[in-house]
């Protein structure tokens, strides 16, 4: 399925597709930032019992709602809500740090999910991993993001370089990893569907519904595969391909961030 409107192919190699394993290693991260993969699942990666205590505490707390989708509820500000608005970046990056401290406090006294992956990143990645700053400053990391009961997550890809256009740091990234850490999910529904492809910046746009971050699945072939994640477990998959999230019977509750690569030789990045 390659011609030119698409772009951050996975070689189609079925078997392949998925490394499930008990840490994170160099090795398979270089296999998703080089696209030779399409997921890396890490099971049991926080404890439930802390999972379940968190979750207590975030709904608690208050979920707000995402300015530009608003069926998905979130503690902390996604870059990707700016939307290349100065006055918005501004908000982003006043709040950023209280709101990695307040995320944290969730977890407090015990440590959260987030602060294990970004330890364990910059452990594992030789040239070491550092919170983002496209804008020589430190953005957010750490958001928790709540999906109420049968929303579809529609399809969508997330672009760091159109999220903030003409950035020269943004658009030096040669991956963009989705990282997930799941702290409720029910039975039924909650499926990531991932593609082994994605739109070009100039195609992609015009794919998305009319007023919408995303598009409707009917535009689409069937994803590649779909990963039904356990509640503690630990889901990376490139961001630039195409993703969705199905409808669940329950409420669904992730902490994320992106992990961005620029080369062996760089550090990792990580932000929301
Ligand atoms: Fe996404």
């Amino acid at each position: 399925m390659i011609n030119n409107t698409l772009t951050y192919q996975t070689p189609h190699n079925q078997e392949n597709y998925i490394i499930q394993t008990n840490r994170l290693y160099e090795n398979d991260l270089l296999q998703l930032f080089n696209k030779e993969i399409l997921a890396i699942r890490i099971p049991d990666y926080y404890p439930l019992a802390l999972c379940e205590l968190s979750k207590q505490r975030l709904l608690q707390n208050g979920i707000q709602h995402y300015i530009n989708a608003p069926s998905i509820g979130r503690n902390g500000m996604a870059f990707y809500e700016t939307e290349n608005d100065p006055e918005k970046i501004e908000q982003y990056y006043y709040r950023s740090r209280v709101n990695i401290e307040q995320i944290r406090q969730i977890f407090h006294p015990n440590f959260s999910p987030l602060d294990k992956l970004r330890l364990e990143l910059q452990e594992a990645w030789a040239s070491g991993a550092n919170i983002e700053n496209i804008h020589d400053r430190k953005m957010f990391v750490g958001l928790c993001r709540l999906l109420e009961p049968n929303v579809d997550f529609l399809p969508h890809q997330d672009i760091f370089h159109l999220d903030s256009k003409d950035n020269i740091r943004a658009r030096s990234l040669k991956s963009q990893v989705a990282a997930n850490i799941y702290l409720d999910i029910g039975n039924e529904g909650g499926e990531i569907d991932l593609w082994s492809y994605g739109f070009n910046d100039n195609i992609y746009p015009e794919m998305l519904d009319e007023n919408s971050y995303g598009m409707s699945r009917s535009k689409l072939s069937a994803p590649t595969l779909s990963i039904k994640p356990k509640v503690g477990e630990l889901v990376l998959f490139n961001g630039r391909n195409l993703h969705a999230v199905r409808p669940s019977k329950t409420v669904r509750i992730s902490i994320a961030c992106f992990i961005g690569y620029r080369g062996k030789e760089y550090p990792l990045t990580y932000w929301s």
